[in-house]
């Protein structure tokens, strides 16, 4: 099934295109509408509005609109399908010229650090151990009993008794999102979200039917409290998808006494507060370590390995009510059925030895947290670089809505990043951009050095300096 984007709503993602960079305006509409399917905020197989329309929106010629289409068609970034019109997608293998900067092209795009090494040990343990589940049927919804078992007892360690029974282990923790959303949501219901937010989370929910009510997190104020309560106050939202500990983009931490607030609020509005703590034991700021968020009152956690081991290993859990969890067993039948046996054996392996695992993992973030602070706030003394306390990025304020021209004009000097965009609802957060530190020092001043000549060319053009170009948030 195709979905539509109509003029209006393409034109509001594509605010300010045509005021910054150079070359002809149909060429600096390709290259944003390309942006925007690139970084996903135009899904693949969406159809785009008639040349017409948005011509007519956009107040432009149409011999402009159906310049930019014409080369986006010939770049392989959309398709006419009869009945159908223009149609986003990806250019296949090999069906466009190579670019030579294409090889070269380093992608900060993703955030994520390099598997551990102990995973390819873990790895043989784990195959040794599986002979003695070849007798059984493998189709395995809720998780193999021994790893629930240490995952619950880590909880239990970390304040928040918890047993196996308790836990359900998921393929990661996208899908413990998903599976969470389709199981608690009705189409139509509100959901409580965070802007800005982990996009993949947002579409999930969205994909859900869900209504999105968002609530501001900054990195000098945290969570709107106020915001937050008001939100919860007037629109009662079925569930609320948060990051407490630590705030994907923004690295932020919810303090305690704050979380017990907003999950006793949450509770008297018949919210489910789910908790995505993908992050949570990735903080190098020194502070002590909070206890899971569960432990502050009632809510569902989402934990993975995918960033403390390795996102290979496609394995996380949920952690909730027994009621809930067989709900959610139930409910997965209709998307897969199990967790595959050797990747939880793995994961078996390696929890003994966790705590050491994040140890050295936050001691290699908060290196390369410090580098990039300091490369970024020398090369770029205008932007507003916070520091973070932990997670794996940081969320950098240009000052100027330039956001997704700067990502642009990076992707010509080599770096694939993610505009501000990609983690607001609606287009907004134009001035900022994430930047992950969990890459080798060397990467990482490849990356500056790119963000430094492409900044120089958003430079050489006008820079819009009001908000204007921004759309309404909601
Ligand atoms: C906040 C957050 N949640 C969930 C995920 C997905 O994790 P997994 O790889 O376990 O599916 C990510 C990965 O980027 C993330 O940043």
């Amino acid at each position: 099934m195709t979905t539509a984007l109509s003029a209006r709503a393409l034109a509001s993602l594509l605010a300010g295109w045509h005021t910054i960079g150079g070359g002809p305006a149909y060429s600096l509409l390709a290259d944003r509408i390309r942006l925007l399917i690139l970084d996903g905020r135009i899904a693949l197989g969406t159809r785009l509005p008639a040349e017409r329309e948005l011509a007519t929106q956009l107040e432009l010629s149409r011999t402009t609109v159906s310049a930019a289409y014409g080369a986006l068609r010939e770049t392989g970034y959309l398709t006419s399908i009869r009945g159908s019109g223009s149609v986003a997608r990806m250019p296949l293998a090999g069906s466009i010229a190579p670019d030579p900067q294409q090889s070269e092209l380093l992608d900060l795009s993703k955030a994520t650090l390099p598997a551990i090494p102990a995973v390819a040990r873990a790895a043989e343990t784990a195959a040794a151990q599986l002979p003695a589940y070849l007798g059984e049927s493998g189709f395995d919804p809720i998780g193999i009993r021994v790893l629930r078992e240490a995952l619950a007892q880590r909880y239990t360690e970390r304040g928040l008794p918890t047993d196996a029974d308790q836990i359900m282990v998921t393929v990661g923790a996208q899908h413990a999102i998903a599976l969470i959303a389709r199981t608690l949501l009705s189409r139509g219901d509100r959901a409580l979200i965070e802007n800005p937010t982990y996009p993949h989370g947002l579409e999930a929910l969205r994909g859900a039917g869900a209504r999105m009510v968002p609530i501001s997190v900054t990195t000098d104020g945290g969570w709107d409290e106020d915001g937050t309560e008001q939100a919860i106050q007037r629109s009662s939202p079925a569930i609320g998808y948060l990051m407490p500990d630590h705030h994907n983009p923004t690295g932020v931490s919810m303090p305690p006494e704050q979380r017990a607030r907003v999950l006793a609020l949450a509770e008297r509005h018949g919210t489910s507060l789910i908790a995505d703590e993908t992050m949570a034991e990735l903080g190098f700021g020194g502070d002590p370590e909070h206890p899971p968020f569960a432990a502050f009152g009632r809510a569902l956690t989402i934990g993975s390995v995918g960033k403390t081991v390795w996102g290979g290993l496609r394995l996380g859990w949920i952690r909730a009510d027994r009621s809930v969890i067989q709900r959610l067993v139930r409910a997965r039948f209709a998307g897969d059925l199990g967790t595959p046996i050797l990747e939880q054996l793995i994961v078996t392996a390696l929890l003994p030895d966790y705590d050491r695992i994040l140890e050295e993992r936050r001691a290699l973030l908060r290196t390369g947290h410090d580098f990039l602070v300091r490369e970024l706030r020398t090369r770029f003394p205008d932007w507003e670089v916070p520091s973070a306390q932990g997670g794996l990025t940081l969320w950098v304020n240009l000052g100027v809505p330039v956001s997704s021209q700067l990502t642009l004009a990076a992707r010509n000097e080599g770096l694939t990043l993610a505009a501000g965009p990609r983690f607001g609802l609606d287009g907004a957060f134009e001035r900022f951009l994430r930047i992950p530190f969990s890459y080798p020092q060397d990467q990482t001043l490849r990356a500056v050095e790119a963000l430094q000549r492409a900044w120089q060319t958003v430079l050489r053009h006008p820079v819009p300096a009001s908000d204007e170009l921004l759309p309404q948030v909601i």
